[in-house]
């Protein structure tokens, strides 16, 4: 089974989240600058939230990705204020014709005075506790 990891992270909180989930499945983390090889059986795509969107180039990214060699997309996402960015970072998954996991993770990501110390190490054990689940549930 081939699971990747990519995020997109302006200021490094999802990175966090994506290296713990990469650590639970026994890879790494990478960003969605390097690209993804042959077939994928998972791919967690994690990003933040930047004036309450997806930024321009995650969006790119994801018109680049082909839904006939990745099963399956986990959407994972950091933000200060919003509750998630799964809803948005579906809609263009599914419009490039992926499949979309219904199971996300999402934890709030600190900016400027929001949300200080997060993620914490209790939201990086979640998200841990999040791969496991995925992987355990193939
Ligand atoms: C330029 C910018 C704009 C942001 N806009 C929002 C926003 O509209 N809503 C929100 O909930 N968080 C917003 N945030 C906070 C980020 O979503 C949060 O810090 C997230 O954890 C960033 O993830 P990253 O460190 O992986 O880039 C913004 C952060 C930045 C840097």
């Amino acid at each position: 089974m081939n699971v990747e990891v990519r995020y997109y992270s302006k200021s490094g909180n999802t990175k966090k989240i994506a290296n713990a989930i990469a650590k639970q499945v026994g890879i790494s983390a990478k960003s969605i600058h390097e690209p993804l090889q042959g077939e994928v059986d998972i791919l967690f795509l994690g990003t933040g939230i930047y004036a309450f969107d997806i930024d321009p180039e995650l969006k790119e990214y994801i018109s680049t990705l082909n839904p006939t060699s990745i099963k399956m997309v986990v959407v994972f996402s950091t933000a200060a204020i919003v509750k998630s960015a799964y809803e948005k970072t579906k809609k263009y998954l599914q419009a490039q014709g992926l499949n979309v996991s219904e199971k996300e993770y999402h934890c709030p990501g600190h900016y400027m005075i929001l949300r200080t110390g997060r993620p914490n190490s209790d939201d990086i054990k979640k998200a841990e506790q999040f791969a496991k689940s995925i992987i355990n549930s193939l």
